[in-house]
C-alpha cells in the first residue's frame, strides 16, 4: 500500500483513539459533576466525632477524583493535540500541481485511485481530484488549495477559450471558491438559467465551466482558476500551472 494510504489509515486510527479518550474524559467529568451536585455540603461541626469518619472518607474520595480527573485531563489534552502533520507530510505534497502530474480521486470509495478519461462522464457531475507526482507517488493533498474539479462537457457547449484548453471535452478547475475559499461542492441547475453550474454552498456563488468558470451568480469576485490538462492513451495529466489565482479573497 502506498505511503499516503498508510498515512490516512494511521490518521483514522489516531482520530478514533482521540474520540475514545475524549468520551472517557467527558463521562468521568459528568460523573464528577453529578456527584458534586448531589453530595451534601458538609459544614464543619465543633462536636462531630461521629462525623469525622464520613468526612475523612469524603476527603479521600475527593482526592481520588481530583487525581483521576487530572490524569484524564492530561491524557485528553495529549489526545487532542493536533497531529504533527507538517512533519509527516512528504516533500512536494503541498506544492501546486506540476506539469506531468497525474490525477487521483480525492473523495469517495475510489479515493486515491488514478483518474482516467473513461472515469469522467459527459455532463457531470464533476470529479474531485488531487494531483499526484507520478515519479514519487506523492499525492499533493497537504494543501486544500490543490483540490481540483474535473468535468467533461460537449465541446460544442464550450466557449472558444475553454474549448481550446479542453481535452476531449474534459476540463479542470480549482475546487476552491474565489469568494471566501470554501470548497465548491455542488453541480446544480443555476439560479439564473437552465444549465447546471458549479456552486459554492457557502454563499451560493455559481461558476460556469463552459465559459472558463466565470461567475454567473453570487458574491464571488472572480472565476475559478483553470488547470490545463493533457490526454494521452486515455491517461489524464496536468499540462501546466493553474491559470489565475487560487483561493478566496476574504474571510468566510
Ligand atoms: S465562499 Fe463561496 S460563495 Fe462565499
Amino acid at each position: 500500500m502506498q505511503w499516503w494510504s498508510r498515512n490516512q489509515s494511521e490518521q483514522s486510527h489516531i482520530d478514533a483513539l482521540r474520540r475514545q479518550v475524549f468520551a472517557l474524559f467527558s463521562a468521568e467529568f459528568q460523573r464528577l459533576l453529578s456527584g458534586m451536585s448531589s453530595a451534601p455540603f458538609n459544614v464543619p461541626s465543633s462536636s462531630s466525632d461521629h462525623n469525622a469518619e464520613p468526612e475523612a472518607d469524603a476527603g479521600i474520595e475527593q482526592t481520588r477524583r481530583t487525581l483521576l480527573l487530572g490524569a484524564l485531563a492530561t491524557t485528553a489534552c495529549l489526545g487532542c493535540s493536533p497531529p504533527a502533520r507538517a512533519g509527516e507530510d512528504p516533500p512536494g505534497s503541498d506544492e501546486r500541481p506540476q506539469k506531468g502530474d497525474v490525477l487521483v480521486f480525492s473523495e469517495g470509495d475510489q479515493e486515491g485511485k488514478l483518474i482516467t478519461a473513461a472515469d469522467v462522464k459527459v455532463g457531470g457531475p464533476p470529479l474531485h481530484a488531487w494531483p499526484k507526482d507520478p515519479n514519487t507517488s506523492v499525492v499533493r493533498s497537504a494543501s486544500r488549495l490543490n483540490e481540483i474539479l474535473i468535468i467533461k462537457l460537449d465541446p460544442a457547449d464550450l466557449d472558444e477559450k475553454t474549448r481550446a484548453r479542453a481535452v476531449d471535452g474534459i476540463i479542470a478547475y480549482s475546487a476552491i471558491c474565489s469568494h471566501a475559499g470554501c470548497p465548491v461542492t455542488a453541480w446544480v441547475k443555476s439560479d439564473v438559467g437552465d444549465k447546471e453550474m458549479f456552486k459554492c454552498m457557502c454563499h451560493n456563488s455559481e461558476f460556469d465551466p463552459r465559459a472558463g468558470a466565470q461567475v454567473v451568480f453570487g458574491p464571488a469576485p472572480r472565476r475559478l482558476a483553470a488547470l490545463p490538462l493533457a490526454l494521452a492513451d486515455g491517461s489524464l495529466s496536468v499540462a501546466g500551472n493553474f491559470l489565475g489565482k487560487v483561493g478566496g479573497t476574504q474571510p468566510g
